[in-house]
């Protein structure tokens, strides 16, 4: 077995605790260092894993016993301490959304490329079981042509983090959990012909937008918002049949029932799976994610961009 796989963690709120409990269970994992600005939430962070708690960015990355750096900070700092990162020679996994535009999307991409280092999207559905089997179905033809596509993402989340309400933060809708369904219509259906977006902006944030990806002969229509509950749900009617998906987005279950019978997909729901699969990627010698290839990536931050045009969603900072 190979020995452990050691990442430098910066960010360690939220999400850094969840994802730090679940691949250190596993032991193919260490936390080696991590970095955040608050040095007491910091260290009581570090303590559990015996991981080094670093005082600036650098002196959590520029280490020899670092492997790849995990990026969670909040998405307005994405591109700047990935840069550092890939600056510094390591390898990346960065979390959605990937940067704040395409624009930076690109030029990160393009560092990474220059200095042969792997750069991901911590696009987690797309490294569990489900999606690529509901990715396999669909593409297998066996819907027959696809007639419509519904897929909702409406969580009551405004107050869950300043991180989600918050313009300085890079809050908002879209970028939050609208990227769900757009990077799952991308994946299954390639980059749409026509894009309309229309949305509820407030506070200087997105807090919801009704969104139309157009395709060959049919229509994803999403629905997305942080003040609504009406949950989450994904159909694909095709004229053989259809694909239901409640929890799509977390990768859980789904059955398809067509005229040649009922195919249920199952899979485990887990950021293990995300972890182990770029930790293997990276042993491999590869710079890119075959699980959220860098094209997918940049294509969806492109139809990001093009819903923020269409709402007028633009940031202080930008
Ligand atoms: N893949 C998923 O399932 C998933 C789920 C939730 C969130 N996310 C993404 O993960 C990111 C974090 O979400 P979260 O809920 O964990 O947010 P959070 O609880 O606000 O945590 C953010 C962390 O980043 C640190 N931080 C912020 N800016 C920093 C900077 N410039 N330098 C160093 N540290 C910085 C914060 O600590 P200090 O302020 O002390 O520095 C904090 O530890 C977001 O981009 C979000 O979109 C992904």
């Amino acid at each position: 077995m190979d020995r452990a796989f050691r990442w430098a963690f910066i960010g360690t709120g939220t999400l850094a605790k969840k994802v730090a409990r679940e691949i250190t269970a596993s032991e193919r994992h260490v936390i080696a260092t991590a970095y955040s600005r608050n040095r007491e939430k910091l260290c009581a962070y570090c303590e559990p894993y015996n991981a080094y708690p670093a005082i600036s960015i650098e002196d959590a990355i520029d280490r020899s016993d670092v492997d790849a750096v995990y990026i969670n900070v909040t998405n307005e700092s994405h591109y700047e301490v990935c840069r550092q990162a890939l600056e510094l020679g390591k390898h990346v996994l960065l979390e959605k959304p990937f940067t704040m535009n395409a624009s930076d999307t690109e030029k990160l991409q393009n560092l990474a490329k220059s200095r042969g280092l792997y750069l991901a999207e911590a696009m987690w559905t797309w490294f569990a079981d489900v999606p690529l089997q509901v990715r396999a179905f669909v593409q297998s033809g066996k819907l027959g042509r696809i007639r419509e596509v519904y897929m909702s993402y409406c969580a009551y989340s405004i107050g869950y983090a300043p991180r989600v309400s918050d313009p300085l933060l890079g809050g908002g809708a879209l970028l939050d959990i609208g990227i769900y369904p757009i990077t799952y219509a991308y994946r299954l259906f390639g980059f749409p012909l026509s894009i309309t977006c229309n949305g509820d902006i407030k506070n200087g944030i997105d807090y919801g937008e009704h969104i139309v990806l157009g395709y060959d002969g049919f229509d994803v229509k999403m629905d997305v918002s942080i003040v609504d509950t009406k949950g989450e749900a994904m159909i694909i009617e095709g004229e053989n049949g259809f694909l239901a998906n409640p929890g799509y987005h977390y990768g859980e279950s789904a059955v398809a029932k067509t005229k040649s019978g009922v195919d249920i997909f199952k899979g485990q729901r887990s950021y293990l799976k995300e972890f182990d699969s770029v930790a293997d990627e990276i042993r491999q010698g590869k710079t890119e994610s075959s699980f959220i290839p860098p094209q997918a990536t940049l294509d969806c931050m492109r139809i990001l961009d093009e819903c923020r045009r269409q709402m007028n969603l633009v940031y202080p900072f930008e």
